[in-house]
C-alpha cells in the first residue's frame, strides 16, 4: 500500500492507503472505533468497523493509547461532516510503540505546565499549525529578498562589540578573551552591503532581556536586509513593500492553519500600501493627545505602540526619533540634528514594533563621536570604521523580528508560543 500523508488525502480518494503517525484522540461506540490520527501534515479520522477488521486490529484499536505511534491501512472515503472532507475506512492497524500516560491530556492545562513539556506540547494541533505558518513566513522573507537580487550574506554570532547597547549583552568567554552573542548582524550586514550591493542577513539574535513581557525573547530571529546607496525614504518603500508581500506570501500558504488556531484573518487582508508615515513629533502629539503620559525625548513603551498603532488599520510607519534615544549608528537628519533617521514599524492590534531600521552615519568623524558619546569602546569597532574610510556612502536597512511578526499574524496573546524552543529570561528549558 502507498505511504501517504494525510495532506495529500484528496487525491486518493476510494483508493487504498497506508499512514503512520500518532494517535491524538479517540471515541467508541459498540462495534466502532474512531481513531484521530495525526501525521505532521494534518489529523484525520480513522474509522474501524469491527466487521471489517481482524479482532487483533480492532482490540489494538480499543486500548490505543493517546501519542501511541502506529500504522494505518485502509480506504479514503469523502466525509463532508468531518473538517477534512475526508476519513479513512480502516482495513488494518499496526502498533509502533505504545505510548504511557502521555502528560499532556486533551482537557486544560496551565501555561507552565505546557512550556515545561514545550517538547511535547509541540505536537498540538495549534502549536504545529503556529509552527507551519513560521515556517512559511520565513519562506517568504527569503523568496521576496530572493527574488529581488538582495544576496544572503550571514553575520557571525560570536562577536568583540555592542550593537544595540550595552545593558542587553549577553557575555560568552572566547578562549581567553570576552565576547559577546550577537544582538544583531547589522554591523556586518554593512560590511557586506559595501561589497554586494543588496544584502540580508538572518540568523539568531540574543539579547539579555531583563524585564518579562510578552513582546521580548533573550534568543530570537531577525532578518536584516541592507542596501548601499538606499537614502531614507527608499527605505520606508522597502519595508512597505517587504511586509506587504511577505504577509500576502503567507495568507495565501496557510488558510487552513490560520482556521486551526481561529484567527481573523481580515485584519491581516488590509495589509496593503500605503501605510500611514508619521514623525515622531506627530506621535508624540496623538499620544499626549489619548492621555499618555509621554514628553518629548521619551522612547515610546508598549502600551504607547498600541495606543499609536490603534489609530489606524494598517501598520503604521513612526520616523525620526530623537538620536538620544536610538542606537549609536543613526544618521542625523539634516534638517534637525536633534533628530535620527530611525523608523519603527509598529504592526495593528496591540502587537507593536516588528521592524525597526533606519539610514546609518556614513560620515567617519560624525561616527566616531557618536561613538564616544555612547560610551562605546572604539577599539572592538576599529573595522567598521573602515567602511567610512574607504568608499563610504549613504546607506539603509532594517531588521523584522520574526517572533513578533508570527505573534501578530497569529493573534497570540505572548512570543513564547511563536519558536519551537522559547528563551526567556526564566526558562532555559527544555
Ligand atoms: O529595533 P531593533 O533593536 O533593531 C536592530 O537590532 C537593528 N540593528 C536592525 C537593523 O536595522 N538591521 O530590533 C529589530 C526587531 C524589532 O523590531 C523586533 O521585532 C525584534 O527585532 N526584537 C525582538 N524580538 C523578540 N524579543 C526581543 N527581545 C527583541 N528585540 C528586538
Ligand atoms: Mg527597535
Amino acid at each position: 500500500m502507498p505511504h501517504i500523508y494525510i495532506e495529500e488525502v484528496a487525491g486518493h480518494v476510494g483508493q487504498q492507503v497506508t499512514l503512520k503517525g500518532w494517535l491524538y484522540n479517540a471515541r467508541y461506540s459498540g462495534k466502532l472505533v474512531f481513531l484521530q490520527v495525526r501525521d505532521g501534515s494534518g489529523i484525520i479520522q480513522c474509522v474501524l468497523f469491527k466487521n471489517d477488521v481482524s479482532d487483533q486490529a480492532f482490540e489494538l484499536a480499543r486500548t490505543l493509547t493517546q501519542e501511541s505511534s502506529c500504522i494505518v491501512t485502509g480506504t479514503v472515503r469523502e466525509d463532508k461532516r468531518s473538517e477534512l472532507d475526508y476519513e479513512i475506512a480502516v482495513s488494518d492497524l499496526a502498533l509502533v510503540h505504545m505510548a504511557v500516560d502521555y502528560p499532556i491530556t486533551p482537557k486544560e492545562h496551565g501555561v507552565a505546565f505546557l512550556m515545561e513539556n514545550r517538547h511535547l506540547w509541540l505536537r498540538s494541533r495549534r502549536q504545529a499549525a503556529i509552527l507551519r505558518i513560521r515556517a512559511s513566513l520565513i519562506r517568504a522573507i527569503r523568496n521576496y529578498l530572493d527574488s529581488h537580487n538582495f544576496v544572503l550574506v550571514d553575520s557571525p554570532i560570536f562577536t568583540p562589540a555592542a550593537c544595540e547597547g550595552t545593558s542587553t549583552l549577553f557575555e560568552t568567554q572566547y578562549f581567553d578573551e570576552k565576547a559577546y552573542l550577537t544582538q544583531s548582524g547589522q554591523l556586518y550586514a554593512e560590511a557586506s552591503a559595501m561589497a554586494l550591493g543588496k544584502v540580508y542577513c538572518f540568523g539568531p539574535t540574543f539579547r539579555a532581556e531583563k524585564s518579562k513581557t510578552r513582546r521580548h525573547l533573550t534568543e530570537f530571529w531577525m532578518v536584516e536586509p541592507e542596501v548601499a546607496y538606499l537614502q531614507f525614504d527608499g527605505l520606508m518603500d522597502l519595508m512597505e513593500d517587504f511586509l506587504c508581500e511577505i504577509v500576502a506570501g503567507v495568507l495565501a500558504e496557510r488558510a487552513s492553519d490560520f482556521a486551526v488556531i481561529e484567527r481573523d484573518i481580515t485584519a491581516l487582508q488590509r495589509v496593503v500600501k500605503p501605510f500611514p508615515r508619521i514623525t515622531y513629533d506627530e506621535a508624540i502629539g496623538i499620544l499626549t493627545a489619548k492621555g499618555q503620559p509621554v514628553a518629548w525625548g521619551d522612547d515610546f513603551g508598549g502600551d504607547d505602540e498600541t495606543v499609536l498603532a490603534n489609530e489606524f488599520d494598517r501598520p503604521v510607519l513612526v520616523h525620526r526619533y530623537p538620536a538620544a534615544v536610538k542606537a549609536f549608528y543613526m544618521k542625523r537628519d539634516a534638517d534637525n540634528p536633534k533628530l535620527a533617521l530611525g523608523v519603527d514599524l509598529l504592526a495593528p492590534e496591540g502587537y507593536g514594533e516588528i521592524i525597526g531600521g533606519g539610514q546609518r552615519e556614513d560620515d567617519l568623524n560624525e561616527l566616531l563621536q557618536r561613538i564616544d558619546e555612547h560610551g562605546l569602546p572604539r577599539e572592538p569597532l576599529e573595522w567598521y570604521l573602515d567602511l567610512r574610510r574607504y568608499g563610504s556612502v549613504p546607506h539603509s536597512g532594517y531588521g523584522l523580528g520574526v517572533e513578533r511578526t508570527v505573534a501578530w499574524l497569529c493573534g497570540l496573546h505572548h512570543v513564547r508560543e511563536t519558536i519551537p524552543f522559547p528563551r526567556l529570561l526564566d526558562r532555559l528549558k527544555p
